[in-house]
C-alpha cells in the first residue's frame, strides 16, 4: 500500500497523528532509544501484514510488543519472578523478555508468527510510549529496515527505508543506543539470551543469576537470519587495513579515517551509536567494500561484534 508521510507540525501533533494512524490500521514510523521502528496496532492482523509486506520479511519471525510500563506487558505476557526482576531493573529500556502468552487477543497470531510466547519491551525513549499512549494498546515494531539490511537510527534513514508504507511518523532524534534490543527468553524456568544487546549477559547475570546456556536452541529467535543487518557493499570484519576500493572503519586510536572511525577513543557505547550510520553512510559512497576494524567483545562488545559477523554474511 503506498502511503504518504503526514507532515505534522509539531513533535505533539506528530504524536497525535500517530497514534490516530495506528487506531485506523495504518502504519507509524517510532522513535526508540535502540532504532526505529516501524509500528502496527497489535491486535490487528491486516495492519501487521502490512508490516511483513513493506519490510519484505518472512512471516516465520515474530515481533515485538511495545507497550508504556510493565503493567501493560503482565497483562499481554505471564512473567514469573525472574522476568520481573528483569523488567523492574531494566524498563523502560533496551531489554525484550519473551514470555508464555497471556492474550492472545491483544498481539494477533500473525504478529507472533503463530507461537504460544510473547516478545515484549517497555521503550526507554519517552516519545515511543508517548505514541503507544496517543494509541491506547501495544503496538508491534520491527525495525523500520527493510528485511535484511542495516536498522535505521535516524528518522531521515527510517524514511528512507520504510516511510513510503507508513502513514504518520515521530522524528526522536539520533538513537542513543543504536543496536537493537537485547532478547532474552523466560520460558518454562529456563533464561536464554537470544540476542544480545546494550543490556549485556553480565548485567543480567549479575541480577537474576547464571543464563541457561543451551536453552537457546529450543527458545530460539526465528529472526537471527544468516545474512543480515547488511549493506549492499561486502563488509569484511576483523581488518587491520582497507584493500583497494574498500572504506575502513576503524576502532580505537590511530585506526584509520577519523570520518569513518566506530570510536576514535575506542568506547563501545560510541561504537554501537554509530555502526548501523556508518555501515549506511559507507554504502552511499559505493566502495567494493567495508572492512572494519577489530572490536573487543567483552560486554556492549559482544552486540557489536554479533552484528558485524551478521552483516558480513558469518554465523557463528
Ligand atoms: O530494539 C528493538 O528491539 C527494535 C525496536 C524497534 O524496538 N525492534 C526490533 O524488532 O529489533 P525486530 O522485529 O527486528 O526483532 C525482533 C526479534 C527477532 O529476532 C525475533 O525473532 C525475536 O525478537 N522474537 C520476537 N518474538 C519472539 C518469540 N516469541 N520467541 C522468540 N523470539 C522472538
Ligand atoms: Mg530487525
Amino acid at each position: 500500500m503506498a502511503e504518504h508521510l503526514k507532515d505534522s507540525p509539531s513533535v505533539t501533533a506528530a504524536i497525535a497523528d500517530a497514534g490516530h494512524a495506528l487506531r485506523n490500521g495504518r502504519l507509524v514510523i517510532l522513535p526508540t532509544e535502540t532504532v526505529y521502528g516501524l509500528a502496527a496496532d497489535a491486535s490487528n492482523p491486516e495492519a501487521v501484514a502490512a508490516i511483513f509486506e513493506a519490510k519484505g520479511r518472512p512471516r516465520f519471525n515474530p515481533l515485538i510488543a511495545h507497550v508504556a510500563d510493565a503493567a501493560a506487558a503482565e497483562r499481554l505476557a505471564v512473567l514469573d519472578g525472574r522476568a520481573r526482576a528483569l523488567a523492574e531493573a531494566f524498563w523502560p529500556g533496551p531489554l525484550t523478555i519473551v514470555a508464555p502468552i497471556r492474550d492472545a487477543s491483544a498481539v494477533c497470531d500473525l504478529a507472533r508468527a503463530g507461537l504460544d510466547s510473547v516478545a515484549v519491551r517497555v521503550p526507554g525513549h519517552a516519545r515511543a510510549r508517548a505514541v503507544i499512549e496517543a494509541f491506547g494498546g501495544a503496538v508491534v515494531a520491527p525495525s523500520a529496515n527493510r528485511s535484511g539490511r542495516p536498522s535505521p537510527t535516524t528518522f531521515a534513514d527510517a524514511v528512507e527505508e520504510t516511510g513510503a508504507s507508513a502513514a504518520a511518523g515521530v522524528d526522536g532524534g539520533p538513537c542513543a543506543v543504536g543496536l537493537e534490543s537485547t532478547v532474552v527468553s523466560v520460558l518454562g524456568g529456563r533464561v536464554a539470551l537470544l540476542r544480545p544487546g546494550s543490556v549485556t549477559a553480565a548485567e543480567i547475570e549479575a541480577l537474576i543469576g547464571p543464563l541457561d546456556r543451551g536453552a537457546e536452541e529450543g527458545h530460539r529467535s526465528p529472526g537471527r537470519l544468516t545474512l543480515h543487518y547488511a549493506p549492499d557493499a561486502p563488509v569484511r570484519i576483523n581488518a587491520d587495513e582497507a584493500r583497494p576500493g574498500e572504506i575502513f572503519l576503524g576502532f580505537g586510536p590511530g585506526s584509520g579515517d577519523p570520518r569513518w572511525s566506530l570510536s576514535e577513543t575506542g568506547d563501545l557505547k560510541q561504537a554501537a551509536a554509530r555502526l548501523f550510520r556508518l555501515l549506511r553512510e559507507a554504502d552511499r559512497e559505493k566502495p567494493s567494500g567495508i572492512a572494519v576494524a577489530p572490536v573487543p567483545a567483552e560486554g556492549l562488545g559482544e552486540a557489536v561484534n554479533d552484528r558485524l559477523k551478521r552483516a558480513s554474511g558469518f554465523v557463528g
